[in-house]
């Protein structure tokens, strides 16, 4: 279990909830507290809904990391990256959650349920919590981030 990480925000819309109970059963198995923001069926719903409360939560610090999946991990990556202070992540391989973490501090992982498939997703979950940002000169890339993001 990350040190950093006690508080999990998820969310997901119906292209993410196959994989859903399997993800939140994972992590509460690996002993993370979860809000769970949705969605709670496989009807067809908007991802933007339930990706702006997920990445709230974390900017307001009652999350300290999000996850989010809905069929791509697309359209849930692009809602998250318009909330100022979250970095996501969207991430179809170990590697590339791990390197999020410790080169660009992502602090929400987004997943395509249609993409990777339950077994492939927990892996990168665990990828992800497993690893953190290294700061040294990648702190100097990710305060270029917020640079960008305060210019609107
Ligand atoms: C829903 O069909 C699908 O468009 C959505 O889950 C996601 O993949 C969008 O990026």
């Amino acid at each position: 279990m990350e040190q950093n990480v006690k508080t999990i925000a998820f969310a997901c819309d119906h292209g993410g909830f196959l994989i859903k109970d399997a993800v939140i059963a994972h992590l509460k198995k690996k002993g993370y507290e979860v809000i769970d923001f949705g969605t709670n069926s496989s009807e067809s719903c908007d991802y933007p809904v339930y990706a702006e409360p997920c990445c709230r939560a974390v900017v307001a610090g009652q999350a300290d990391i999000g996850i989010l999946i809905c069929g791509t991990g697309i359209g849930m990556s692009i809602a998250a990256n318009k909330i100022h202070g979250i970095r996501a992540a969207c991430c179809g391989d170990t590697y590339s959650a791990a390197m999020t973490r410790c080169h660009n501090n992502a602090n929400v992982l987004c997943m395509g349920a249609r993409v990777v498939g339950e077994g492939v997703a927990l892996e990168i979950v665990d990828a992800f919590l497993a690893n953190s940002f290294v700061g040294s000169y990648h702190t100097r890339r990710v305060e270029m981030l917020a640079e960008i993001e305060k210019k609107g």
